[in-house]
């Protein structure tokens, strides 16, 4: 009963892929079935069946030769990847497992199946097979420094791994961008053919902003959404490079400037008085001390207006 119910869902899921023009789609590295059988009740003889699984431009996918497998024809991509379900054969299952599939896999593929003793082979089936990629999940990155309002930043997205061509698109705070000239994507094909893909978002910040990409793959009708990013805006008074550390510096070298100066000040005042008193070398009185006061400030005050 779980072995029928592990059937049918196996049986949805690839009618779930498969398309209305016979297409069945198949993930790159992943395996795929490809379904063919034989509309009988009856139990047949392995030893009594051949079957040829073949490509459109007549390579040979598979053989089986009157219960063996025969590997002699086999064309070389396909060398290692090919399996029958053996325990099916009997009740005309002739349907073939592909494993590791490329790019290069797309095409038709027909099974032909021989009965010993009949005198003609028939073709059961003819599928096409469309390959796809998964696209990683994109990964957004932001600006490393810090973000100022009325700023220009870049966004970028990437993702990895997939086929055929994504369409990108991004959301700023949570709104989808329509066809913007903001928005450069770049496509790179990779050894295997696969597509990655680089998208760079341009927006000019007036707040807080949050940001997500995502990466459509129509064939797949899968769409991944990177994890939202968020970016908190700086004011606009502080994008001049100054941050709370410098000012306190700046101020306190401010502060001993003036007290130096102050200093100087001080110690010349003194030592102008010093001199003043050297001067007279003369017995000082009381008296010539006293009067000595205003006499120098009249000095300060010609020196000053000199
Ligand atoms: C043939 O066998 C495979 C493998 O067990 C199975 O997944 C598939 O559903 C079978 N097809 C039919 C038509 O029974
Ligand atoms: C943003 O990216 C574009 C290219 O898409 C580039 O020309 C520009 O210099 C970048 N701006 C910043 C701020 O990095
Ligand atoms: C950002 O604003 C400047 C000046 O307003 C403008 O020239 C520039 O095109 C804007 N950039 C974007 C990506 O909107």
């Amino acid at each position: 009963m779980s072995h029928f119910c592990r059937e049918l869902s196996l049986l949805l899921l690839l009618l779930a892929h498969a398309q209305a023009d016979n297409c069945l789609t198949a993930i790159v590295g992943e395996t795929v079935q490809i379904p063919c059988s034989l509309n009988t009740e009856e139990s047949l003889k392995t030893e009594d069946i051949s079957v040829e699984w073949k490509t459109s431009e007549d390579l040979i996918v598979h053989s089986f030769v009157k219960g063996q497998d025969y590997w002699t024809n086999q064309a070389p991509q396909f060398k290692g990847r090919t399996q029958l379900f053996s325990s099916e054969l009997s009740r005309g299952n002739l349907s073939l497992r592909l494993s590791s599939v490329s790019l290069t896999d797309d095409g038709g593929y027909t099974c032909n199946y021989h009965r010993s003793g009949e005198p003609t082979s028939r073709q059961l089936s003819q599928m096409c097979l469309q390959i796809a990629g998964r696209y990683s999940l994109p990964v957004v990155q932001g600006p490393a420094s810090p973000v100022f309002k009325d700023h220009e930043v870049n966004f970028t997205c990437k993702s990895t791994g997939g086929f055929p061509e994504p369409k990108v698109q991004w959301s700023v705070n949570k709104e989808l961008l329509q066809n913007s000239r903001r928005v450069n994507t770049i496509l790179n094909r990779d050894s295997r053919g696969l597509y990655s893909v680089t998208s760079v978002l341009t927006v000019n910040v007036t707040g807080d902003v949050s940001v997500t990409c995502t990466v459509e793959n129509d064939r797949l009708r899968e769409k991944m959404t990177s994890a939202e990013i968020h970016y908190l805006i700086k004011a606009e008074k502080e994008s001049n490079g100054v941050s709370g550390g410098t000012k306190v510096v700046v101020v306190l070298v401010a502060v001993l400037v003036v007290l130096v100066g102050l200093l100087i000040v001080v110690i010349m005042v003194l030592k102008r008085r010093k001199r003043k008193h050297q001067r007279p070398r003369t017995p000082v009185t009381n008296k010539d001390e006293e009067s000595e006061a205003p006499l120098q400030q009249t000095q300060t005050r010609t020196t000053l207006n000199s």
